[in-house]
């Protein structure tokens, strides 16, 4: 994948949910299976499996159309959500740079028959096809989001955080916040409250990692390279609210 048009991408990508029906051609399908068996982990050591599945394979899934969908599934492990959403949101971006719309979907899920198709747990769908809305943005305040200065206290680091703050989240929750400096980023998730594990909670996890990918994608963009390390003794919680998720180190030997 051509990592600078999938950093272009953040900037103008959005949720798509009108779609042509008709299947993509067989030649981009190829390529699509090829892209989701080479997404970067941010853990290592975690089994992962992207299966495409199509519309008669998805319940709940209202009025979206699409001809396509991606079935994610994860071991359990330590910070595995994270990381998947950390990969998911390549392939989200991958659509967006390459003329397809696609939807990060918490609410439709895979029949009985595809959970049970894979030895891992299920954790949640991406629907793509060709788009029958405007595919992009064209401005940056078209995004429905909360300030920068919402999301961290850091000065010195807008282009890394610019990209974070941008990033999709289950109900457009956006529930980060950093803290640190431009060389050690700290990543915060707000607690869920009671009411909010319903309705768009069990996903914080997995917008966390979309956050994360877009904030190191912005990191090598720049000329940097990142490492996340997850290191409890880091935790400098500026609030009881806000669980630890990693820290992205900028390292000088990688
Ligand atoms: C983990 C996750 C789950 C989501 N689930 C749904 C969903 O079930 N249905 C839907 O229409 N949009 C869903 N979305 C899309 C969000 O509503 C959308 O990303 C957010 O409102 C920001 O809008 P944008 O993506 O157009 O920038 C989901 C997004 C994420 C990241």
């Amino acid at each position: 994948m051509n990592e600078n048009a999938l950093y272009e991408a953040i900037f103008k990508r959005k949720s798509i949910r009108d779609y042509d029906p008709k299947p993509i051609d067989s030649n981009h399908l190829e390529e699509i299976s090829t892209n989701l068996q080479s997404l970067k982990p941010m853990v290592k050591g975690i089994k992962t499996e992207f299966m495409i599945i199509s519309p008669n394979q998805v319940t709940r899934k209202f009025s979206n159309k699409a001809p396509h969908f991606i079935a994610v599934f994860s071991e359990a492990k330590d910070a595995y959500k994270v990381n998947i959403g950390f990969m998911l949101q390549q392939m989200d971006l991958y659509f967006s740079s390459n003329g397809l719309g696609s939807c990060w979907l918490g609410i439709p899920q895979p029949t009985n028959d595809v959970v049970d198709s894979s030895d891992l747990e299920f954790i949640i769908l991406m629907s793509f096809g060709n788009s029958k809305e405007a595919l992009h943005r064209t401005n940056v305040s078209e995004f429905k989001r909360k300030l920068l200065s919402d999301i961290t206290n850091i000065k010195d680091a807008d282009e890394l955080l610019e990209p974070a703050r941008l990033a999709p989240s289950a109900v457009n929750m956006q529930n980060w916040y950093f803290t640190g400096n431009k060389s050690a980023i700290h990543a915060y998730s707000y607690r869920a409250g009671f009411a909010r594990t319903f309705v768009g909670g069990s996903y914080y996890s997995v917008n966390m990692g979309i956050a994360l990918y877009h904030l190191q994608l912005a990191g090598q963009h720049f000329g940097w390279k990142t490492k996340f390390v997850f290191d409890k003794s880091k935790d400098k919680s500026p609030s009881k609210n806000l669980d630890y998720i990693a820290t992205v180190e900028r390292a000088f030997n990688l």
